[in-house]
Formats: C-alpha cells, structure tokens, sequence
C-alpha cells in the first residue's frame, strides 16, 4: 500500500497538516509507505488548459514540479488531501493541483464509460480546517470534490474537519479530531 499526502496549507504550524500527520504517523506506524508533498514550497501552475494530455500525451504536459506529484497520486492507493479553508474553498495551493488531476481523464472521458488514466479503487482522506466555529458553514466543500473523485474511481472517502480553529496550532486542544485521524488511519490501513 502506498499512501500520498498533499498539503495545502502555507502555515508552518498548520492545523489541517497536523490532521494529516497524525494519519500519516499512524500509517507509517502500521509499516505503511508514504510521501508527504507541502504544495506551498512546490512551483507550479494551474492548469493553462493548453490540452496536450488529451491531444498529444497521457499525461499533464506541463513541466514543473506538480509533474512528480500528479505521478505520485497516479501510483497511490490512499490520497489524503489538507487544506484550510479560504474565502469559503479550499486553498489557492490545493485548487491549483487539483486543476491539473484533468491530465487523469482520457480525450475521450465524455463518451468513454472508462473515462479515467488512474486505477479504480483507490481511497481518499479529506481533511479541512476553518476558523468558523459553524459547521454548517462551508460543508458544501467537500462533497462537491468528493463527487469529482468518485467519477475518478475512488472507491471510498474519509473527511476530517475541524471548525473554530482559527489560530496557529489551535488543533492540538482538539483531541478528538486528532484521535478520528488516527482511527480512520487504522481502518483505511487495515482493508
Ligand atoms: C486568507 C484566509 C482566508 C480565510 N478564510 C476563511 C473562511 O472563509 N472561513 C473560515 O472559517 N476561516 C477562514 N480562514 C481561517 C482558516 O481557515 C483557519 O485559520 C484554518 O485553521 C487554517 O488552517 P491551516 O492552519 O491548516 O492553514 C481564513 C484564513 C486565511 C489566512
């Protein structure tokens, strides 16, 4: 099993990374293999929609350093994706590599009922932080990419969320979101 971690968050002592390092920990634990990319010390566009990977190749055509990522969430069995949230999305770091998973779609997707380049059953962990102590605020975020992802053939999602976590570090007193990390690692792992 392979697991690919990406963070989109900017902050050193960052709340939704620390979700996703304690489920990294638990996996490495477990004797899992991961590889965690910080998208913020990344260069790379978003998608300029210049079509090369539906006209001329089977990948994203652009050459810069999403391009070690995009083959990294092409070879994983589990992706955990962190974010903040920003003005009500995730952020900019995370929009912009997602935008490129389009290399993942074959020029045929519209028609083609094997629409993907990726392996179907891969899983997915979300995990999403706000400052907004309201959970019904911005809960629309996840499903709308959790929609797009099961059409990418993931077979099962996790989401973690942590709301009124505003400052630097403001996760650690939020054992129990900590705790649900760790616990969705041990049955993502164990299946
Ligand atoms: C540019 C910016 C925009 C933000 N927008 C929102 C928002 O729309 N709603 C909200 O609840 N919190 C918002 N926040 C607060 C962050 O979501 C919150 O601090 C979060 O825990 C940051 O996660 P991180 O530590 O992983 O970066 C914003 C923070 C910044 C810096």
């Amino acid at each position: 099993m392979k697991i690919v971690c990406l963070l989109g968050s900017p902050r050193a002592k960052s709340n939704s990374s620390a979700i996703a390092q304690r489920f990294i920990d638990t996996a490495e634990e477990l004797g899992v293999q991961t590889k965690t990319y910080r998208l913020n010390e990344l260069k790379y566009r978003g998608c300029q929609a210049c079509m090369g990977c539906k006209t001329k190749l089977d990948k994203c055509a652009l050459k810069d350093d999403l391009a070690e990522v995009l083959e990294a969430v092409q070879e994983c069995d589990v992706l955990v994706m962190a974010s903040p949230v920003y003005f009500g999305e995730i952020s900019s770091q995370m929009k912009g590599a997602i935008d490129r998973f389009y290399s993942f779609l074959k020029p045929d997707y519209l028609t083609n009922p094997n629409p993907v380049r990726l392996s179907a059953g891969k899983k997915l962990v979300f995990a999403l932080t706000q400052g907004n102590p309201d959970k019904e605020l911005f809960g629309d975020i996840f499903p709308r990419y959790d929609y797009f992802l099961k059409w990418y053939g993931f077979a099962e999602s996790h989401l973690i969320r942590a709301c009124g976590v505003r400052d630097s570090g403001a996760i650690e007193t939020h054992g129990d979101i900590l705790a649900e990390a760790e616990e969705i690692a041990r049955n993502v792992c164990s299946n």
